[in-house]
């Protein structure tokens, strides 16, 4: 049986948020997919908010010829084709919306946005904070780089304190070679200090609750070890199929579309020693630290640590689904993988001999994302006849979706006679506390960009760990193009427990939801 706790938020609490500080956004894919879903809602609900600066501007630049006034109308369309419905301050926030229409790979694009920047900036006193977003296909970052330093874009000496810093969207590189190469490249242009590599996931409240909650107090970090956790299961479900990106998904697949970043960087959270302050090069040395010490998956038995699947037809919620292979823009004989499975082993201290069981999938059951620490068995029951055995473990659940929450599931002696035990699990959700659903993961990563705080945004030397620790299975699947099918609306293939340690189960997510 399970029941849910009630939580009362205490008096006080600190909290640092401050307005931005001024600043020009340039977004190159302006009239792109990304820009139109997340970046422009992202920072009108930032405007909404009143959390931007009063100087700020956006410039859009992408192929399609349009003037300001078109832009503006485009995005007045996607924002309020949105369900959240406060549009009152709309025409304020879209008056800052500019554009500037070219092609990426001709010259004669920049020195016409250098005029549009130049000007922009004067016009509302933004000279010292230039953010350059690159929304466009990973291809295009370093022309448009390289182009933007020709033309004096990136130059940071024009301005006493200038700023300016270079967003890249993912992918970063599609295995090591391909990614240092483009690091490399962006070093000739750029200093590590000026690129935000982002990633969505450590923008999401709860992600970044794992801090707090692990160095904000002082009860979890003592049991936070091989000493008291049994086992880690970070689950990433989704319902979704590819919908219209099966193009990028035949090239990424689910290993790198999911593992090599976010996945990874949501265990190196859970798992890293504490930094020595809240700092982006403090943490990020502490995250990094945490990814040399994953032990290299053992290519002699790979098959025991990871399992790939790809997703035939199906049912989800009564609805008929196609295969994997039968959907718009994929080869019939594709050999992509939709779901991973892995068992990583961490090689330091604090968790020698502890799995952490992953997994993601497209296709599966629910949208579900969940950290699950499960920790030990009791040593020994004096609740006789039940055994140690017999007692439920004590789970944490760190939620992500469909709720950001925070669960722990304890023993407890429910009414009735002398032996009548339950589980149950006392649960604090963000909106029933805080009363307000968390901001999108897009708006916390623009405010710290704006602010210039890297914390959230993946380092060079992790990004590069992460890709030394994947692309060995990459190169190893590249050869041996068999996927084992599981039919959409399950939780992957039943393979997926050959991974797990004796006594161990794949936990059902506490909770999903359809989409
Ligand atoms: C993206 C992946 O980075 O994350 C998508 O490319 C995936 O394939 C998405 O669907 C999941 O993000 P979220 O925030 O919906 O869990």
């Amino acid at each position: 049986m399970q029941g849910s706790g009630r939580v009362i938020l205490a008096e006080g609490g600190a909290c640092s948020e401050l307005r931005s500080e001024a600043f020009g956004l340039i977004i190159f894919g302006a009239s792109g997919d990304l820009t139109h879903r997340k970046l422009i809602p992202a920072l009108f609900s930032l405007y909404r908010r009143r959390l931007l600066h009063d100087s700020f501007f956006v410039l859009g630049c992408a192929r399609s010829l349009m003037s300001d006034e078109v832009f503006r109308t485009k995005v007045r369309e996607s924002l309020t084709s949105l369900p959240d419905g406060d549009f009152s301050c709309l025409d304020g926030f879209l008056a800052r919306l500019h554009y500037v229409a070219g092609d990426y790979t001709v010259a004669d694009l920049y020195p016409r946005l250098r005029v549009a920047v130049e000007g922009l900036e004067q016009r509302y006193g933004t000279e010292s904070n230039r953010i350059v977003y690159l929304a466009t296909p990973p291809s295009l970052f370093c022309p448009i780089v390289q182009r933007l330093g020709t033309f004096q874009l990136t130059c940071e000496k024009r301005h006493p304190d200038c700023r300016v810093s270079v967003v890249v969207e993912k992918p970063f590189g599609k295995d090591l070679t391909s990614a240092l190469a483009l690091d490399a490249e962006l070093h000739q242009l750029l200093n590590e200090r000026q690129i935000y590599r982002i990633d969505h996931y450590l923008g999401k409240e709860t992600v970044q609750n794992i801090l707090m909650f692990r160095f904000a107090n002082a009860v979890f970090e003592p049991i936070w070890s091989r000493q008291y956790v049994d086992h880690v299961q970070v689950t990433v479900a989704e319902s979704l199929g590819v919908e219209s990106r099966a193009g990028y998904f035949e090239q990424a697949g689910l290993l790198r579309d999911m593992f090599q970043n976010h996945i990874l960087q949501v265990l190196a959270l859970v798992t890293m020693e504490a930094p020595v302050s809240f700092e982006a090069e403090r943490v990020r040395d502490e995250k990094v630290k945490l990814l040399r010490a994953i032990r290299a998956f053992p290519m002699a038995n790979l098959d025991e640590y990871i399992v790939r699947g790809q997703y035939s037809d199906g049912q989800i919620e009564g609805r008929r689904l196609p295969a994997y292979r039968s959907e718009q823009g994929v080869a019939p004989d594709s050999s992509v993988e939709t779901y991973v499975a892995a068992k990583v082993l961490i090689d330091n201290w604090r968790w020698h001999g502890v799995p952490f069981y992953l997994r993601s999938g497209k296709r599966l059951v629910g949208k579900a994302t969940e950290i699950a620490i499960v920790f030990k068995k009791v040593p020994y029951s004096i609740f006789t006849p039940f055994s140690a055995d017999a007692l439920g473990q004590n789970v944490l659940v760190l939620n992500i979706h469909p709720e950001e929450a925070v669960a722990l599931t304890i023993q407890v002696k429910s009414p009735g006679p002398k032996l009548c035990m339950s589980s149950l699990m006392m649960e604090f959700r963000y909106r029933d506390v805080f009363g307000v659903t968390p901001p999108d993961a897009y708006e916390r990563l623009i405010l710290d960009c704006i602010a210039g705080d890297q914390t959230l945004f993946i380092r060079s030397d992790a990004m590069e760990v992460a890709w030394t620790l994947f692309t060995p299975i990459l190169e190893k699947w590249s050869a041996d193009p068999s996927c084992i099918p599981y039919s959409a609306g399950s939780w992957g293939p039943a393979e997926a427990n050959r991974i797990l340690e004796p006594g161990h189960y794949w936990r059902t997510p506490s909770s999903y939801s359809e989409s």
